[in-house]
């Protein structure tokens, strides 16, 4: 029996011999032939060839091969080819070198020590917390925001893109919607701070992919971009990257197609490259801007994080910050770690939780991953969402066209190591960015307390419920109730009376139901808007529903126990006082199996029963006073 390389280096020679003829031979009855590949194509094949991907052309010969097979794979490669900084070569190339490293169980931390890095730690609502928010917010004129939302969210299993996906839905706002009208309105809360007229509108770019591309232009041209204009928006759609079927980096064919290479997601890290090649970092440089903020599809806490966050940015001149929540040893989120290789080389990282514990064990605390005094890992949670100065970024950018070192992730059918139970592929992500930093450059971090920024929806009920006690669901119903949470606190900080939540079980999942307090960015992008836009005595109870909808609305007075929704125009000025008692809105538990629901319901496990409210629209300019 032929050995399995002398049958490839037949098959290369094969496809070699097709190749070469398809490209000098004038033999008439090669015409046809040769006209069916293009001469990019021809080289795209010899390339494949030369890097040992002999086997993409072993069907080539089969009688009966159509064509338009042959220049369907070739297009793809060229797609492949021409969307990965360096090509094809250099992709196989990295596959290699790191299916080599994986092979041998080479540890990327060899030589490096661990330590603390220097970083800031806020409280919502004290002095330091709001005097870092009014400085974020007079930056925020000089931001872009970039939004990652190309992953497949198969965590989430929910059929639309996560986008869409209601952050709350009390008013049903969607995360795309909350996520524009934020910028809209820091964006103008800069501009009135500093007392200068708005000279350009706050950019935001929308990483999406095959699966999600589609369904974001359809949502944005839907709902007319929920107020933005469609020119301040830019998608870049990111491509998938080739599997890999062996430790060869020899690339996988689709089962059910021998003419199409099988492709994944290679991670969020593309943002880089995509925004690189674009020309739009030049173009906001040139522009003035000095900020790049990127963030995630479903972290509905998000914004109330970062004006203070882009403050610390900008007292502190960090080139990078990435905002992270107190982490409590072994959680299961990566450290923000600075590390010092023994040859001088020095970062500030994400290290992933479970390789942070041998890490430390590794190199003198015996301890590993544990919490110090102050309860908590002296690593902060990384949250992956990233601050980044915009000249530094680009003058990396320019020296390595935006490429994030990867890595590779390949489930082996055995110990040897030789065979893979299905197909690899190279992934990156965002937050590998300082990687390549020199060690000059200024990393540091901001830690939010975990109630006000971070409760991304990630899992499925089914998973969710799974998750080992005290470790967070990131769940649909999770990610409401934090909302609701959060703004309750908030209001409580600025003075309010609220009651204590109320613990309530939804699919599975243990969670505190606290008021349901909303409000829309336009009425405050800050601490210090809450604060200004709260008086005398209030009192919110926790069966209570209370959305506010307009820019000008003062609480002054209010008793609420019940449901209170109140909106206005932009001109006009309404305080709201006195006692506001009905039977409210009623959160009802429901079957998530229950088919008559939506699927946006069923995943919370909830919905919501607006039994009795009162609701009030203040359509004029002028002022009012709502006083039941
Ligand atoms: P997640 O960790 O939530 O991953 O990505 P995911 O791919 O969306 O979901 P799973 O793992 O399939 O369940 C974090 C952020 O990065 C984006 C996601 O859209 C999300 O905002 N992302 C992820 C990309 O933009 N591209 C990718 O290739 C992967």
């Amino acid at each position: 029996m032929a050995s399995s390389s002398s049958v490839n280096s037949a098959i290369d020679r094969l496809a070699n011999l097709q190749l070469n003829e398809l490209s000098t031979s004038s033999s008439p009855n090669l015409q046809k032939n040769l006209s069916i590949l293009s001469p990019h194509q021809i080289e795209l094949g010899k390339m494949l060839l030369e890097l040992g991907q002999g086997h993409l052309f072993e069907h080539w010969s089969d009688p009966g091969i159509d064509d338009d097979d042959k220049r369907s794979l070739l297009s793809q490669v060229s797609i492949l080819d021409s969307s990965y900084p360096g090509g094809l070569s250099s992709y196989i190339k990295t596959a290699r070198e790191l299916l080599s490293d994986s092979k041998a169980g080479r540890n990327p931390f060899d030589g490096f020590t661990p330590s603390v890095p220097s970083g800031e730690v806020l409280t919502c609502g004290d002095d330091n917390f709001i005097k870092y928010e009014e400085v974020g917010v007079k930056q925020v004129q000089n931001a872009a925001f970039v939004l990652v939302a190309g992953g497949l969210g198969e965590r989430l299993g929910y059929n639309g893109i996560k986008l869409a996906l209601p952050m709350e839905t009390t008013t049903g706002t969607c995360f795309l919607q909350h996520y524009i009208e934020s910028i809209l309105s820091l964006s103008e809360a800069s501009c009135k701070q500093t007392e200068v007229e708005c000279q350009r509108d706050v950019p935001l770019v929308i990483m999406t992919s095959d699966d999600t591309h589609d369904r974001t232009i359809q949502l944005l041209e839907s709902n007319t971009y929920f107020g933005m204009k469609p020119s301040q928006v830019k998608l870049l759609k990111q491509e998938k990257v080739a599997c890999l079927a062996d430790n060869d980096a020899r690339l996988a064919l689709e089962p059910n197609n021998k003419y199409r290479i099988q492709t994944k997601p290679h991670g969020h890290g593309d943002v880089h490259a995509l925004l690189y090649s674009s020309g739009l970092l030049k173009e906001w440089k040139d522009g003035g801007l000095r900020w790049v903020l990127f963030f995630q599809d479903t972290n509905g806490l998000l914004f109330k994080a970062i004006p203070a966050a882009l403050g610390v940015s900008a007292s502190k001149e960090y080139q990078v910050n990435s905002l992270t929540v107190p982490r409590k040893a072994k959680e299961a989120i990566g450290g923000i770690t600075k590390l010092t290789h023994t040859d001088g080389r020095e970062m500030v990282i994400n290290v992933e939780y479970n390789q942070l514990d041998p890490l430390l064990r590794a190199t003198g605390h015996p301890d590993g991953d544990s919490n110090c005094e102050t309860g908590y890992s002296p690593y902060p949670g990384n949250i992956n969402q990233l601050i980044l100065e915009l000249g530094p970024y680009i003058e990396e950018l320019s020296k390595t066209g935006g490429a994030i070192k990867e890595f590779v992730n390949p489930k082996y059918k055995d110990s040897t190591k030789t065979e893979f139970k299905s197909s690899t592929r190279l992934e990156c992500m965002m937050q590998d960015y300082p990687k390549t930093l020199p060690p000059s450059a200024r990393v540091g971090f901001t830690v939010m307390e975990k109630w006000l920024a971070y409760s991304p929806v990630k899992n499925n009920p089914e998973d969710a419920a799974k998750v080992p006690n005290g470790n967070p669901y990131h769940s649909a119903t999770s990610g409401e109730m934090a909302i609701y949470r959060a703004n309750t606190m908030i209001l409580q900080k600025a003075g309010v009376t609220v009651d204590a939540p109320v613990t309530q079980v939804f699919n599975g999942q243990e969670v505190e139901v606290w008021s349901r307090v909303v409000w829309k960015p336009k009425w405050a992008v800050t601490f210090a808007d809450v604060k200004n836009k709260i008086k005398g005595i209030n009192t919110v109870s926790q069966k209570s529903t209370l959305v506010i909808k307009g820019r000008n609305i003062l609480i002054d007075g209010l008793s609420l126990d019940g449901a209170l929704i109140v909106d206005s125009v932009d001109d006009a000025e309404v305080k709201v006082e006195g006692s506001v008692c009905n039977n409210g809105w009623i959160i009802e538990s429901i079957d998530k199996d229950n088919t008559e629901f939506p699927e946006e319901v069923r995943i919370r496990g909830f919905r919501i029963n607006k039994t009795e409210q009162l609701e009030q629209f203040y359509g004029e300019p002028g002022k009012f006073c709502l006083k039941p």
